[in-house]
């Protein structure tokens, strides 16, 4: 006689061997990779682990367009210059869906540009950087606030007499000060809390993002949101940032919306206006909060995180930040405003932050996107809702793109006369539809900052530290180890 438990032992062996079979039968029409087992899919295989390095060795075996197994789930992984370009710009269209796992459904709900898809995103997307770039233009345009900004983090490193400090902080609030100005039409003094406040938040929920028991509630988001823990602190986080924006809405629609639009929230309050006879308009103000969210989330943490690694990587290589500053004292005057145009006049320290941004691979392997229809990707036929990730690193690292791959190396960005070279496999914004809304002032942002902290100062490690780790820690972000610096004034 057979036991219950018996019954049930053969029941749940039989259907795992039902269902390997069943993934073996899939696999056949999608990309190569390892073996997909029952629950885990490749996940054993890879340690249970996910990063550039592992994806990057996968592909030495499998090719350059290979399929990973998490769970049930397969993820069409793009590795290389070549096939990342080619995947994402062959039919962009149709490989412009976000990935939205459960936590940033919780987080962002569908709304505003980030973590949506389809007709709103579409909309949100495209008034955004219509924006922006209206917010470009003239004399107080994006520029001018950079200019301004960088100008306030001088006069704060100067006010530190070359005693050692950690430069994150003083970047973070500098870089999200910028983002303030342009979303809210003003900035924040470094004594106010609230700024405080909104980059511990941003910081926080950054940690979060890949963390285990981010993990746990991606795969149990049923229990998960039931129970108290970390990832309730991550949404509140969420929440601050939320409910400083509406504050700040409610500001100006108190106001009233002025003829000439100053900030991103009038010319929005405006365009709600103007579009509220349309019926499939999605400009309201939860949009319009989650896209502001959007922006100082995607804008903040990222552009201050590899102005840190700029910082590092000259206090590590002395000889790159002393030809950096020939260049520029040959050049620039020293009280001249720096403009993004002069890059062109300044081929070394243009190079250089190229290096720096290729270099620090902050984004690491980049954002998952979502087949929005039936599509092929480079050959192989993908079902609607396929998982895609293009593989950034593996551009920015690629062995047949760059020379020194795994080395700092501003040639990387000239030509033998030593005139700057832009290099098609620099995609550290990706490519495609949903590349970085940002990327234009970001660039400004990293190289006006840059370029005028290095003329301002020479950094050195401070008094009797002679090592220093160029190490990343591993994460959702790559981040360097915290460090400190001394900003001698030149
Ligand atoms: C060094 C700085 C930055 C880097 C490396 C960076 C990189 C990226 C990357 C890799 C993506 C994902 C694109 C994809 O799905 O393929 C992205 C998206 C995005 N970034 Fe940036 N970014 C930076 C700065 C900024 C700034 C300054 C802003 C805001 C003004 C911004 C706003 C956004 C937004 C809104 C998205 C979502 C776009 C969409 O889903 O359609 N980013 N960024
Ligand atoms: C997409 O492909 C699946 C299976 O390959 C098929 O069943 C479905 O009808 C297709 N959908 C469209 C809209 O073509």
């Amino acid at each position: 006689m057979l036991t219950i438990s018996q019954v049930l032992i053969a029941l749940a062996v039989f259907l795992l061997i039902m269902q390997f079979l069943k993934l073996q039968r899939v696999r056949r029409q999608l990309p190569p990779g390892p073996i997909p087992l029952p629950i885990f899919g490749t996940l054993i295989q890879l340690n249970f682990q996910f990063n550039r390095d592992l994806l990057m060795k996968v592909a030495k075996i499998h090719g350059n367009i290979f399929t990973l197994w998490f769970g049930w789930a397969p993820v069409i992984v793009l590795n290389g210059y070549q096939a990342v370009k080619d995947g994402m710009t062959m039919y962009p269209e149709d490989v412009s869906g976000r990935l939205v796992s459960p936590f940033f459904r919780a987080m962002a709900k569908g709304k505003g540009i980030m973590l949506a898809t389809g007709h709103t995103w579409k909309q949100q997307r495209r008034f955004a950087l219509r924006t922006l770039r209206n917010l470009g233009l003239g004399k107080r345009g994006l520029e001018h606030r950079v200019q301004e900004e960088a100008h306030y983090l001088v006069a704060f490193f100067a006010s530190m007499k070359g005693k050692p400090l950690d430069p994150s902080f003083p970047l973070v609030h500098s870089v999200s000060n910028v983002i303030c100005a342009v979303v809210f039409g003003h900035r924040f003094s470094r004594e106010d809390e609230t700024l405080h406040e909104l980059i511990r938040a941003t910081e926080h929920l950054f940690k979060f993002g890949g963390s285990f028991i981010h993990h746990l509630y991606e795969i149990f988001p049923w229990l998960m949101c039931r129970l108290p823990g970390p990832h309730k602190k991550a949404l509140s986080c969420y929440e601050v940032l939320s409910s400083f924006t509406r504050r700040e809405i409610r500001m100006h629609t108190d106001r009233g919306i002025p003829d000439e639009p100053q900030d991103f929230i009038d010319f929005y309050l405006a365009h709600i206006e103007k579009s509220k006879d349309e019926p499939r308009s999605t400009y309201n103000e939860d949009n319009m909060v989650y896209s502001i969210n959007d922006l100082f989330l995607g804008g903040s943490e990222t552009t201050s995180t590899t102005l840190i690694w700029g910082l590092l990587y000259m206090v590590a290589n002395p000889d790159v930040q002393e030809k950096v500053q020939r260049e520029l004292d040959a050049v620039l005057g020293p009280s001249q405003l720096i403009c993004y145009e002069d890059r062109k006049e300044l081929p070394y320290t243009n190079a250089v932050v190229h290096e720096v941004q290729r270099f620090s691979n902050i984004i690491s392997v980049g954002m998952p996107r979502v087949c929005v229809r039936n599509t092929t990707l480079l050959g192989f036929p993908l079902k609607k809702g396929t998982i895609v990730l293009p593989n950034i690193a593996s551009s920015l690292y690629d062995p047949e793109q760059w020379e020194t791959p795994r080395q700092f190396n501003p040639g990387h960005f000239l030509d033998k006369d030593g005139n700057f070279v832009s290099q098609e496999a620099f995609l550290p914004f990706s490519v495609g539809h949903r590349v970085c809304l940002g990327e234009h002032l970001a660039r400004t942002e990293l190289f006006i900052f840059f370029a005028s902290l290095l003329r301002a100062f020479t950094f050195r490690l401070p008094e009797g530290v002679t090592k220093i780790s160029t190490e990343p820690i591993l994460g959702g972000t790559l981040q360097p180890h915290p460090y400190r610096l001394c900003a001698i004034p030149r």
